[in-house]
Parts: C-alpha cells; sequence; structure tokens
C-alpha cells in the first residue's frame, strides 16, 4: 500500500524524495509532519519554514513549488489533497477512496503486528525492570517501574524486537547482616513463619535496625555478619537463599495480578563473583585510579562528575550499586548480545546511570567493543491527595499488593451499584479487569517524567482519560454487534467510501494509530498511546450518537460496520499493549 502502514511517515519520506529532485531543496530538507488540525487536512508538514530560512529563500515560494511538484505524481494525487497554507505550510487530507482502502491494513492484531514491523530493524533488547530489593514486601513505588517496564518490553516485541526481561533484584544488600542478626537473637525458624513470611522477615529486620541502633557491638556482629556471607559461609548463605525465596513468592504474586511475566529475574547476586573481572578492565585500560583507597572514575569535563567521581570500589574493598550495574552491562553484552539496555528507574537514579553510561562509553572505546545503546528511563513521583509522596496513615509506604486489592475492592462497589443484577461471578470478573485496569492506566496516562496525584475517585470514573471509560467504549462496540447478529469483521462486503462528517472523522482518527504508537515507542512513554486511544473513544462515541449503524441501506451499514470493527481492534490492540486486559460486556 502507497506510504506504508504509518502514512504520516511515509508520506513525509514521499514528499522528502520528490523535494529532492526539485531545485531550490537541498539535501537537509525534512518535512517535518504532524498530525494536522481536523479543519486543515489529517497532516500537516512544515519544514519547509526552517528549509526556507536555512538557504534565504521565500517560504511561501518553495511551498508552492512543491505542492505543485506533488501534485503532479499522479499516484500521489490520487490519495491526498495537497495545499499551501500561511506561510509556507503543507495541509494534507486524505482522499475518501485511499481512506476505505487504508482501514484494510486496521482489520485484525495481526494486520497491526506487520504494521508496526514495517521499516523496523529488529534488535535484541533488555529491559531492565521492576528490580525490587528482597526481604522488603514491594511498595507503591515498584508501581511504575514494573508497569511502565512491562508495557516497554511489551511494545518493543510488538514492534519485532527480540525482548529479554530482565528482573534485576537487589538481593545482596547490607540488609541481609541485619537480618542474620535478627534472626540470630530472636531464635527464628525461617521454615514457620506463618501466613506471611515477608511481613515476618520486614518485623525481624525493624526489630535488627533498633537492635542496632542501640548497641554499637551489635552493629559490628550484623556487619561481620554480612562480611560472612559475602565469603560464602555456608549457615548464612542458607538463611539468605530461604529469604530470597520467601520475597521472590511474595513478588510473583503481584506480577500474577499485574500480569507481569519476566524473562531472567538476575539479582545483584548473580553478578558477587564477576566485579573482580571488573576492577581488572577498568585497571588495565586506565580509566580508573584510586582515590582515599577507594577505585573511582572521573569524568573529565562533566560540570559535576569531574570532582564527583562514580565509586567502583569502596574504601574498605567493598564492590557496591556500580560495580554491579557495570558487571551486569559486561553480562547482558557477552550472553545476551544486547544492543540496547533500557533500564526502568525512578528520577532519583539519574546521576547513577548517567556515571554508568559514562564509564560504560570510556571502558568499552578503551577495549575496543561496540556499546549497546543504554537508556535510562526515568519516572516521577506518586503523590497522595495531600500533594506529597503517597504514604499510609501511619505514614508508611503503602504496599502494592494492598494497592492492588484495594482498586478491585472499590472497583466492585462500583459494578453493584451500576448493575445490581449482575450474578456476583460476573461482578467479580469485571470488578477485577476494570480494578486492575485503572491503577495502571493511571500510571501509564501520564507524561512518565512528572508526578502524579494518585485519587481514586478519578482513575475509577467512567468519565474522562481512564481506564473504566475506555473499557466501556470497547464493551459498547461488543454490544453493537452482539445487537444486529454479526461478529466484528462481518457484514463489511457493500461498503461505499466514508461520507458523513462523524464517519470522516473517525476514519480520520484510525490514521492516527501508527503515527501515535511509533511516537510512543520512539519516545517511550506510553502516555501518548494512551491520549490516543482515549481521542479515539471520543470519536466513536460521536460518531455512534449521530450516526445510526444498524440501518436498513448495506452500502451505510457495511461502511459503518467496518469503522466499528476497526475501531475495535485498535482499542483492544492498544489497551493489550498497555498490558489490559477488555471486557465484551460491562
Ligand atoms: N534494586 C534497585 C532499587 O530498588 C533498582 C535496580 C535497577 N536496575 C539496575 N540495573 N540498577 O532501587
Amino acid at each position: 500500500m502507497l506510504f506504508g502502514f504509518d502514512l504520516m511517515a511515509g508520506l513525509a519520506e514521499s514528499v522528502r524524495s520528490i523535494a529532492c529532485q526539485i531545485d531550490g531543496f537541498e539535501e537537509d530538507f525534512l518535512p517535518e509532519p504532524r498530525p494536522a488540525e481536523a479543519r486543515f487536512g489529517d497532516f500537516q508538514a512544515n519544514g519547509v519554514l526552517a528549509h526556507a530560512k536555512r538557504h534565504g529563500r521565500n517560504p511561501r515560494e518553495l511551498a508552492t513549488l512543491l505542492a505543485e511538484r506533488l501534485q503532479e505524481n499522479e499516484e500521489l494525487n490520487e490519495a491526498v489533497e495537497i495545499e499551501v497554507a500561511g506561510p509556507g505550510f503543507l495541509n494534507f487530507r486524505f482522499k475518501p477512496l485511499f481512506l476505505q482502502r487504508y482501514l484494510a491494513l486496521l482489520s485484525d492484531i495481526d494486520k497491526l503486528r506487520e504494521g508496526a514491523r514495517q521499516g523496523v530493524n529488529p534488535l535484541k533488547v533488555v529491559v531492565d525492570f521492576s528490580s525490587p530489593n528482597t526481604a522488603k514486601q514491594m511498595h507503591v513505588g515498584h508501581i511504575r517501574s514494573t508497569i511502565i517496564g512491562d508495557v516497554l518490553a511489551r511494545m518493543l516485541e510488538f514492534q519485532g524486537h527480540k525482548v529479554t526481561r530482565d528482573n534485576h533484584v537487589g538481593d545482596w544488600g547490607t540488609q541481609f547482616g541485619i537480618l542474620i542478626l535478627a534472626i540470630q537473637r530472636s531464635g527464628t525458624d525461617l521454615d514457620s513463619l506463618g501466613e506471611a513470611p515477608l511481613e515476618a522477615l520486614e518485623n525481624l529486620y525493624r526489630e535488627g535496625n533498633r537492635l542496632i541502633q542501640e548497641d554499637p557491638d551489635l552493629r559490628k556482629i550484623a556487619q561481620a555478619e554480612l562480611v560472612k556471607l559475602q565469603e560464602g559461609d555456608p549457615g548464612n548463605l542458607e538463611v539468605w537463599e530461604k529469604i530470597n525465596k520467601i520475597s521472590l513468592a511474595a513478588f510473583e504474586e503481584v506480577y500474577e495480578l499485574l500480569g507481569v511475566r519476566f524473562d531472567e529475574t538476575l539479582g545483584e547476586s548473580f553478578y558477587s563473583d564477576k566485579v573482580d573481572k571488573i576492577y581488572e578492565e577498568l585497571q588495565q585500560t586506565g580509566i580508573s585510579e584510586e582515590s582515599d583507597g577507594a577505585m573511582v572514575v572521573f569524568h573529565e569535563g562533566h560540570p559535576r562528575f569531574a570532582k564527583q567521581p562514580f565509586i567502583v570500589r569502596k574504601s574498605d574493598g567493598a564492590s557496591n550499586y556500580a560495580t554491579t550495574d557495570l558487571a551486569t552491562l559486561k553480562h547482558r553484552v557477552e550472553v545476551f548480545q544486547a544492543k540496547e539496555v533500557i533500564y526502568v528507574t525512578d528520577g532519583r537514579q539519574r546521576d547513577h546511570f548517567e556515571q554508568l553510561f559514562l564509564t560504560a562509553e570510556k571502558w568499552f572505546a578503551a577495549s575496543q567493543r561496540p556499546l549497546p545503546l543504554l537508556k535510562h528511563i526515568w519516572f516521577g513521583t506518586i503523590l497522595g491527595e495531600d500533594g506529597k509522596a503517597i504514604k499510609t496513615r501511619s505514614g508508611d509506604p503503602v504496599k502494592l499488593l494492598d494497592l492492588l486489592k484495594e482498586a478491585i475492592r472499590r472497583a466492585r462497589v462500583i459494578v453493584s451499584e451500576k448493575n445490581p443484577e449482575l450474578p456476583a461471578e460476573e461482578a467479580d470478573r469485571i470488578a477485577r479487569v476494570t480494578g486492575l485496569a485503572s491503577v495502571r492506566y493511571a500510571d501509564l496516562s501520564q507524561n512518565r517524567t512528572s508526578d502524579y496525584l494518585f485519587e481514586w475517585d478519578k482513575l475509577l470514573a467512567l468519565e474522562g482519560n481512564t481506564a473504566p471509560y475506555l473499557l466501556y467504549a470497547v464493551a459498547r462496540i461488543h454490544g453493537i454487534f452482539r445487537k444486529i447478529g454479526l461478529a466484528p469483521g462481518e457484514g463489511e462486503e457493500s461498503a461505499t467510501p466514508v461520507e458523513t462528517d462523524y464517519e470522516k472523522g473517525l476514519a480520520r482518527r484510525l490514521l492516527f494509530f501508527a503515527p501515535a504508537l511509533s511516537q510512543t515507542i520512539r519516545e517511550l512513554k506510553p502516555h501518548y498511546l494512551c491520549s490516543y486511544l482515549y481521542d479515539l473513544a471520543g470519536d466513536f462515541a460521536s460518531f455512534y450518537n449521530q450516526d445510526k449503524v444498524a440501518v436498513e441501506e448495506p452500502a451505510i451499514r457495511s461502511r459503518r460496520l467496518i469503522l466499528c470493527a476497526r475501531t475495535l481492534t485498535v482499542l483492544e490492540t492498544g489497551l493489550g499493549l498497555l498490558g489490559i486486559k477488555t471486557l465484551a460486556k460491562m
């Protein structure tokens, strides 16, 4: 099909290649396309302005020249109307017959996937996400990494990349010395911790902390236990293993609820015997130096890291977060053959990753190896209704499992209110899907780099940019087909091209799916896809309120059925990419 799946990108490419053959356009011309306001057309290209300015030409003249040449191209002319506007913009509006043909590309999820893979060079990508520390329950702070990472992995896979989902759990930290101390002192049996073993471990950890604060001698003992563990003491290793097993089982419960899976769970401990090699390589390549007994890497010319080095080995000889991350990177390159590594964490780790990436650049350059593309995908904080980082009433972090259960509970109340006759089992199922979707969507629909306010009423509302609103749109379209007695995709034979304003508006919105998905993956920001789906559901609602689908006239009925079916496919595919299950009835 002319222009391919992503019409905006395909159109821009056509424009660029035709422009290149025109006197007055230089090699550096970029059309700079973007979706247009409806009254101007479907897409707009603004690039002539900057190009004319750079080369001292009159933009309006250049744009007119280009528009003429584009119109002379028969294929292009058949598909799209072209207009020069303002100081030198180009507006493009696709013709109804072309729209009609394009809609065939959206007929099912396989077609969408095929479209999304066009022109993509598939890479091996590691997505490092969730990555909680063991011996503690996951709290609300982990939800963003878990959900955003999961969604990025889903999208990259959809685009054809070979993704390894790696949960880089913190299972080798100082928490273990303190815990081992508390376990010894209390004579706890790790095999009988009761119903909620991870909570019991958290309590022990708290107790341990209290002990070492009161008694400096005990602090020394805790430190000694940690050293014993790290040196491979069998007794401590056994305790450590049990603690991790309990932790991972509890994490799994959260992942299960959220529908998140991993290919690897290689925690920090996995790299503990691989750090010596890192020290050696950094020393040999001359990248590191000694500073007050520690091994560090300075980054000259950097405003902060020229003076504030990346510490890769502490002065007491111990490895740290930095060393582990360097060893992890080496493993991902050598074993997973990663061409791209995406780290999804809180924005407070920006300095760490900046230093890690700078160090890795030097290290790989010095050993003449290609460095994969490294991306730190960071996010802001979830705020409670008081505008501060979300906490429980007692001031503790909100447990993630509790939050998810609360979402399901609240959704259940709403479902019963709206639809009291629903059998309990059905209501439970709807509440589970809606509650979990609401929490997910509330997170994903925000620009990830901003903080956002967590408000139950808003995220569960049936109106606005929320999961319930989108789930409802999906259920409504299923309902339309049920009522007519057809399956989506059936009854499309007699369709004529879109005609009414609402039909055109909806068809036009469907064109924007591919560019919205491309932008989302290019910037690794799920909120772009969310906004698109929200707009699509809105355009569908306007269309459906205005244009009756179940009409007698076969041509009209068929083309409206097509619009319903394509909207359904795009909504369901989009929500699926966001890790959201949909419902045929609500
Ligand atoms: N465990 C760390 C934390 O809870 C996150 C790890 C992120 N991944 C990494 N490779 N550093 O903050």
